[in-house]
């Protein structure tokens, strides 16, 4: 090789190196998709739809927090619906969600209490969403929605309602990244999630309201959550009134 050929080609492969490097470094910040081992039993949920008829500026206009429902049950497809919203999964490649999350730590974990008559096509009881598989895992049979109204200092709405929608989070998975930072990630995350139960309930005519008023160590028991995850939210929903 010539002096003036090896003068070229060494900028070439350092130039070829560092594009290299800075590939590895993007992928390695990444988030990655945690693995939620498959447990018998779980229940799968209708495909969300994510093409609806009604705009965002509509949605975002209809907001606003309703306490007074029907009795009549949702469908099987409205809570598939109002799942997805809060943390459904939209990139499968890495496990991006509809919330956005720092770092993507995903710390949120969302449980459904359903009423007696509170969703067609499923019977009462305490379940867990399982967004790597869009699917319901059963934690506890029968209808815990009175107690839940207990814990959440006697509100009606809890009660009233045809499902109570639970956010409870595992701090750690962000305090681990980011330290005492991580702490406010996590209460903000919880709210992005809820604005979009809220957004998905309007766009569905239905009805719903957050809740930051209750016990949570009974709510925690009730719902028989592990001890790493404490409840943020409650969101009762049903039909409006
Ligand atoms: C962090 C937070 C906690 C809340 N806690 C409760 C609650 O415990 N009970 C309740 O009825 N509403 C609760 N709300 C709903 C507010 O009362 C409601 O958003 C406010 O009155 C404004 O009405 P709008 O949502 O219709 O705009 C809470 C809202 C937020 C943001």
């Amino acid at each position: 090789m010539n002096r003036k050929h090896q003068s070229r080609t060494i900028p070439i492969i350092l130039i070829l190196l560092a594009a290299a490097m800075l590939i590895v470094a993007y992928w390695t910040t990444l988030p990655q998709v945690r693995d939620v081992e498959y447990i018998e039993g779980e229940l799968d949920l209708p495909q969300p739809v994510t093409l609806g008829t009604v705009s965002i500026e509509e949605a975002l206009s209809k907001r606003s927090s309703i306490r007074d429902y029907t009795d009549q049950p949702l469908t099987l497809k409205e809570v598939s619906q109002l799942l997805w919203a809060a943390q459904g999964i939209t990139r499968p490649e890495w496990g991006g969600r509809t919330a956005p999350s720092a770092g993507g730590t995903y710390p949120l974990e969302v449980y459904i209490v359903v009423a007696n008559r509170g969703v067609e096509d499923l019977a009462p009881g305490i379940y867990r969403y399982i967004p790597q598989r869009h699917t319901l895992l059963l934690v506890e049979p029968g209808d815990k929605t009175s107690d839940l109204a207990v814990a959440a200092l006697d509100q009606d709405w809890v009660a009233t309602a045809r499902i109570n929608i639970v956010i409870a989070a595992v701090f750690e998975r962000t305090t681990e990244r980011y330290g005492e930072r991580g702490i406010r990630y996590v209460y903000m995350e919880a709210g992005h999630a809820d604005q979009n139960i809220y957004l998905q309930a309007a766009a569905l005519d239905l009805g719903t309201v957050v809740i930051g008023a209750f016990h949570d160590e009974q709510v925690q028991r009730l719902l028989d959550l592990p001890e790493e995850q404490k409840p943020l939210y409650i969101a009762p929903v049903g039909h409006p009134l």
